[in-house]
């Protein structure tokens, strides 16, 4: 008989969590306002809000952070970093920030400008937020592939090159300051972007004169799609992979909270000196000093051994294969969830779960409570509520989707966890025709809202 797969790894070390009641759940997101983030951890069950900074760590990433250089200016761990970013990525320039977002905060201080046009593929929401706070707009260029649940591209990340070559038509080119790539496409399900989709845009951005900026969150994720995807790849090791993607990229912005499996970290890599010296200004007001950027040397020291691990076959195999155990659950069971299944996360199509919803009452966040009330899983609304008002009408923007993602963090839950939150889905879904009432909104911030809103039952 063939073996069963097993993880490549065995548990050091144990975090207790607990089971709650129904009613103590009913009480808990009440006072939360119906919004997820207001609840304390001790109310949740299986927390699958984010894989971001939730992951464990090895006990080689253990032992590095023993031996973090906490020195102001010049430390070890930061040569470190620079070690791993230059071998691993290919970009002779880095600086730390102590997440993705403040890589963007620091970027597009020097890279945008009011009136500015950014296209992509659908822009992360703190990416947008970053843009949009500029008063420069984001243009998501996803191929429209995407935006179909059950159509299975294997690269529903991709840019659309025709889209992206219509921005540019339309628009003067000294508004376009850059293009960028989200590796994967968190947005659109955790979706890969193909080596040759990569290389397209790059042509497209040459012939334009414009640099690409890869947001490269899950980029090791998407290494790993383009190998079990892309036969060109097949052959090649991540790391490999890895070098051919970034080849085609002038910058990158990383949080590390991800596919470098820290709980905390980023940076900013290019490999302009000029561009290095423009963003060092921004890094040292708003983060700290060029060679710690917001970052414990331990941190660092922790981050560079992630990033070689996290860019191996079998962590990577490991990490992906639990997703598609939850994700294949949840398919044989009817549930409508984005297909294929993508790399960090499962993204329940909460438009098809509860059809007859009206999406004013924000049917992806209604589904998300509606799980934490059944199971303790926390889970998240990628919808109308994260989509925010659009910034010159103030109406709600209903974007093509509305999904409750479920992000599964890296070697924290073991299959049992995943087995708990497809069967409160499962029980969701043979109840779903009782679930008749959504939610109003009560407050609400003017960027990214869905932090704080306030929520009520309609
Ligand atoms: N870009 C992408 C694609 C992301 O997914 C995130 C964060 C960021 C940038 C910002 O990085 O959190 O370190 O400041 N995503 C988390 C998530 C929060 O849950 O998907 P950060």
């Amino acid at each position: 008989m063939k073996l069963p797969y097993a993880e490549p790894y065995k548990i050091k070390m144990v975090e207790p969590i607990r089971p709650s009641t129904r009613e103590e759940r009913e009480k808990w997101i009440k006072e939360a306002n119906y919004n997820l983030f207001n609840l304390t951890s001790e109310q949740v069950y299986v927390d699958l809000l984010t894989d971001s900074g939730t992951g464990a760590m090895s006990d080689q990433q253990w032992a590095a952070i023993m031996t973090g250089d906490e020195s102001y200016a010049g430390s070890k761990s930061y040569f470190n970093m620079k070690k791993a970013i230059e071998e691993i990525l290919g970009f002779p320039l880095f600086m730390p920030t102590h997440q993705g977002r403040a890589a963007e905060n620091v970027l597009f201080s020097a890279l945008i400008k009011e009136g500015d046009i950014v296209p992509g593929n659908s822009h992360f929401d703190t990416t947008k937020g970053h843009i949009e706070f500029r008063k420069a707009k984001a243009v998501d260029c996803t191929i429209d592939e995407a935006f179909d649940t059950e159509n299975l591209h294997p690269f529903k990340g991709n840019v659309d090159i025709k889209k992206l070559e219509d921005v540019f038509e339309q628009n003067p080119h000294d508004k376009i300051p850059f293009i960028i790539v989200t590796i994967t496409n968190n947005t659109a399900g955790g979706q890969p972007v193909s080596l040759e989709n990569l290389r397209a845009v790059k042509a497209f951005a040459d012939s334009v004169g414009k640099p690409v900026l890869y947001d490269s969150a899950r980029f090791a994720e998407n290494a790993y799609f383009i190998k079990m995807r892309e036969a060109s790849a097949a052959d090649l090791s991540i790391k490999e992979i890895v070098r051919e993607m970034f080849a085609n990229a002038d910058m990158m912005t990383m949080s590390s909270k991800k596919d470098a499996i820290v709980n905390i970290g980023g940076f900013i890599a290019c490999r302009s000196k000029d561009l290095w010296n423009q963003i060092s200004m921004f890094n040292i007001i708003y983060e700290g000093y060029v060679t710690y950027g917001g970052m414990a040397g331990r941190d660092m020291n922790a981050l560079a051994v992630g990033l070689d691990e996290g860019t191996e076959f079998e962590v990577l195999n490991a990490r992906i294969k639990q997703v598609e155990y939850l994700g294949n659950q949840l398919i044989e069971y009817g549930i409508p969830i984005q297909k294929p299944i993508g790399g960090h996360a499962i993204f329940v199509d909460a438009l098809k779960f509860l059809p007859n919803l009206p999406r004013e009452q924000y049917v992806a966040q209604t589904l998300a409570v509606e799980l934490y009330i059944e199971a303790g899983v926390r889970g998240v609304e990628i919808g109308t509520i994260l989509a925010d008002r659009d910034p010159e009408t103030r109406q709600d923007r209903f974007p093509a989707l509305e999904l409750v993602r479920m992000a599964i963090p890296r070697r924290t839950y073991t299959n049992n966890h995943m087995d708990v939150v497809a069967t409160a889905m499962k029980n969701l879904w043979d109840r779903r025709d009782s679930i008749t009432r959504g939610f109003k909104i009560l407050e609400e911030a003017q960027i990214m809202r869905h932090f704080t809103v306030k929520l009520d039952r309609v």
